[in-house]
């Protein structure tokens, strides 16, 4: 019933007019002809306005035959699915059945039934069940589900618990009422690495990690990190997992990261397979995460799932926070929460200063699978810690234990989200509800006076119009600041600031001296902060903040002033910025992994981000350019101490991926990597002959590849593994990710005319495409050519895989940052997506609000 470019707004929503009681399903797998039986018991819902037809949804169905209550149904289906008019309703409970004929084969979308190498799976969030059979398929209808599995591969897998099974069948009951999307159906030739975890009520759960044979051997940190995960939402939310088993697959075919469906997790292989030879420290650190993101959703996300996919944010934000605190408790919490920081403004704070900007909770949307993005997710964890900080830690925990009691079962919105908390901390939070509902990064500036003895700060907030937000209405922002004195001894310990209108002044007395004000400490608040301080104040804070975000943040900040004067006027970094650097470097009380965070120079993108938000125009090669000479000054200044850190921050014994070892390499692989801008890569080619594990080998390679070394070793990498997909999507990746900027094009365009490129292939697209894109000086070449090779693959990939191509497409979302010419470019490329006549419904709406 809807058109195909259509909004769908959030005004809208309606209550389904009929409920689900009870579904029960058999697949009969074939790969062109599978047969879905269906048999579903629907009641007349109470909640909803009385006399409206049911939709049932279908896409891309053939219908064998349907009935209700046994009469054979004369309704046909159109594109949309099957319209049973009210009239032709009983109106008590009543029995829908129905057979239809789909081709997973064929399925290159990887939405709805597919294969990949010869496995079957399912993904249906969001609207994926449609693909699969005739059914409502909206959130907030819930149902049990039972389902039957024949086929003549060995493995065969749904949700919940396993019944009964037989040679070519197997039976799966799944007790908890659950919307459709998150159905899901493994069958293949599959190995298992079995676990067990027993639950704080003495029940035993069975955990299967499933991978193909061979890979048997990367799955024992999966299966740690579920375990770890089950333990710790039970000792931190006292959430309990409710089903006697709990089953992982890993799929090498997969658009996004990973999907919770219920009992049966299906992952990207890369977010679950690991070894030591194979991964990286990045990558395991993923894995934890990922897995326990998965696993956390079976309380948030399905447990209590959302009303409506406009609600997203309540499963997905709240998980993200969820897996930050676990990846917090389990690692380091000021890596974290550094690192998360950094995700955030490299990409949520992107989309959120160009034309795709939209709020946490957007308002209407014309295909949801384009709202999976990083305002939803990390900025939506975002909103929920500046809640816990604004109610205070025990009050957080209470809001939640009240909306675990109050909503399980429940499909839920924003509003009851908020009001759990308005009740637990008895305030009224419908200020703070606008970090929902409005778009766009927060500005804030900080003004300081200093008379006397006594501290004048001013604060003031603004919010840029958005794409259909003009005006903005003042936000609820709460700001973490403390005091400290000139010789770096803490004078004023942590307060949150509540800034709720356009401007506030806050006044600080009795100090003995003017103190440097250390403000939005661990980042309390996601907005961009205009504080003025002088290279002092912020050398001050790096060496001696007792918060590590706040260190962090000052000398990122003395970062960014010498490569913004370095890049616009050449200006060399002066030696102050040199020796804070060295200090730091070589600072044996502080974490490795910081250290080679605050090594690490701002990226080109985020360069381009701030000079773009400063006023001017980003020039991506003068940016590259700039950067390059910077690392190369801090490579010649620091030489002594990196060589002396590489060889400090080796790692003897057996590889380990926990955080002490891996903060240990990084900073090792940090040194030698800024290093090769001083030695033409000789340690880092040391580094490379003498690796036992992926990490240093990977590490030590790009480094190579980052000052135009390495083709030795580029062979090798190939040569050793080639029949690793996993390890080629790296080989693919970082030749595109290091090449010369004027070079970048036609790197990626040979690589795709390599025999391994499997274009169909989500991975193996981005480690080329995706890579491209986000390479800004390769991708930005001004003859075009990065432009033009990117939307040549996105038309090719949009007729194979919308929803893919349609989330690579934000590339070019930062388009109106750069000059004439590379806009005109940019939005040719941009026209010539849209004006197919197959152009798909995902991308067309990306495009369009790309060009405004
Ligand atoms: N719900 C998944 C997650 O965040 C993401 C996902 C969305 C996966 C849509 C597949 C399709 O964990
Ligand atoms: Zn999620």
């Amino acid at each position: 019933m809807r058109d195909a470019a259509q909004p769908i707004y959030l005004a809208d929503y309606q209550p389904p007019a009929f409920l689900v009681e009870k579904v029960e399903l058999t697949f009969k797998l074939a790969p062109t002809t599978t047969r879905v039986l269906s048999r579903i018991r629907f009641a007349p819902n109470p909640a909803a306005v009385p006399g409206q037809d049911l939709h049932l949804d279908g896409e891309g169905l053939r219908l064998i035959a349907a009935s209700i209550d046994g009469t054979p149904l004369t309704a046909t289906p159109d594109a949309t699915g099957l319209t049973l008019e009210a009239a032709s309703l009983p109106d008590a409970p009543f029995t829908f059945q129905a057979e239809v004929e789909i081709a997973p084969e064929g399925n290159t979308a990887l939405e709805g039934l597919y294969m990949s190498n010869g496995m079957y799976c399912t993904q249906c969030e969001a609207e994926g069940f449609r693909k699969i059979t005739y059914y409502p398929d909206r959130p907030d209808v819930m149902a049990p589900f039972r389902v039957r599995v024949e086929s003549d591969l060995p493995v065969l897998l749904s949700n919940g618990n396993p019944v009964e099974s037989g040679p070519g069948w197997a039976e799966w009951d799944d007790p908890h009422p659950k919307p459709s999307y998150l159905f899901a159906l493994v069958a293949g030739d599959l190995r298992a690495t079995t676990g067990h975890f027993t639950t704080m009520d003495g029940c035993d759960v069975t955990l299967n990690i499933w991978v193909r044979p061979g890979d048997e051997d990367k799955t024992a940190y999966a299966l740690d990190a579920l375990k770890r995960s089950m333990l710790w939402d039970e000792q931190v939310y006292g959430r309990v997992y409710d089903l006697d088993i709990f089953n992982i697959v890993a799929v090498d075919d997969f658009n996004m990261g990973a999907m919770e469906n219920k009992g049966l997790n299906i992952f990207n292989s890369r977010c679950v397979l690991a070894s030591a030879e194979t991964a990286t420290d990045g990558d395991f650190a993923a894995i934890e995460r990922i897995i326990a993101h998965e696993y956390f959703h079976n309380w948030t996300g399905n447990r209590i799932t959302c009303r409506d996919w406009f609600q997203l944010s309540l499963k997905e934000g709240l998980t993200v926070f969820r897996d930050q605190q676990f990846m917090g408790d389990m690692r380091s919490h000021a890596v974290k929460r550094i690192d998360d920081v950094l995700t955030l403004r490299a990409r949520q704070f992107r989309e959120d200063a160009g034309p795709l900007a939209h709020p946490v909770r957007p308002e209407s949307y014309v295909e949801i699978n384009n709202f999976y993005t990083a305002t939803v997710y990390e900025k939506g964890a975002e909103l929920i810690r500046m809640l816990r900080l604004l109610v205070g830690e025990d009050r957080y925990r209470a809001a939640l234990d009240l909306y675990f009691e109050r909503h399980d079962g429940q499909a839920c919105t924003i509003e009851d989200w908020i009001a759990v908390f308005a009740e637990a901390a008895g305030r009224d939070l419908s200020q703070f509800k606008r970090w929902y509902e409005q778009a766009g990064t927060p500005k804030v500036t900080l003004l300081e006076h200093w008379e006397d003895g006594t501290l004048t700060l001013t604060l003031r907030q603004y919010s840029a119009p958005t794409p259909g937000q003009p005006l903005k209405e003042p936000l609820l922002i709460p700001v973490a600041l403390g005091l400290v004195g000139p010789d770096g001894a803490e004078l004023m310990p942590t307060q949150v600031l509540e800034l709720d209108s356009p401007e506030q002044v806050f006044t600080f007395t009795d100090l003995p001296a003017r103190p440097v004000v250390s403000a939005l400490r661990g980042f309390s608040a996601p907005v961009v902060l205009e504080h003025a301080q002088s290279s002092a104040e912020s050398n001050v804070l790096l060496g001696h903040d007792t918060d590590p975000f706040a260190r962090f943040e000052a000398g990122r900040n003395l970062a960014r002033h010498i490569l913004h004067g370095m890049i616009l006027d050449g200006a060399p970094p002066n030696p102050d910025y040199l020796n804070a650097m060295r200090l730091v470097l070589v600072d044996d009380r502080l974490d490795p992994a910081f250290r080679a965070l605050v090594l690490r120079l701002p990226g080109e993108d985020e360069l381009a981000q701030s000079l773009h938000a400063a006023g001017h125009t980003p020039n991506p090669d003068a940016i590259h350019a700039a950067r390059r000479r910077a690392l190369c000054l801090l490579a010649e200044a620091l030489a002594p101490d990196l060589t002396r850190m590489v060889n400090a921050m080796a790692t003897p014994g057996a590889y380990n991926p926990d955080a002490r070892d891996a903060g240990r390499r990084a900073l090792r692989l940090a040194a030698a990597g800024l290093l090769a801008h001083a030695d033409g890569g000789t340690k880092a080619r040391d580094i490379f002959a003498q690796a036992d594990n992926m990490t240093e080998q990977f590490g030590a390679w790009c480094a190579l590849l980052a000052v135009g070394a390495g083709s030795a070793e580029s062979l090798q990498f190939h040569r050793q593994w080639q029949a690793n997909r996993l390890v080629m999507d790296k080989w693919f990746g970082a030749q595109v990710a290091f090449a010369q900027p004027d070079l970048a094009p036609a790197v990626a365009e040979e690589l795709t005319r390599h025999a391994g490129f499997d274009w169909k292939n989500p991975n193996r697209f981005r480690a080329v495409i995706g890579s491209l894109g986000a390479h800004p000086a390769g991708f930005h070449q001004s003859s075009g050519a990065g432009y033009r090779l990117v939307a040549d693959w996105l038309i090719r990939l949009d007729t194979a895989n919308p929803q893919a191509a349609a989330r690579i497409s934000t590339v070019f979302e930062t388009w109106s940052r750069y000059d004439a010419e590379r806009q005109a470019l940019i939005r040719a490329e941009l026209t010539r997506i849209l004006d197919r006549p197959d152009c798909s419904r995902d991308m067309g709406e990306m495009v369009g609000r790309m060009l405004g």
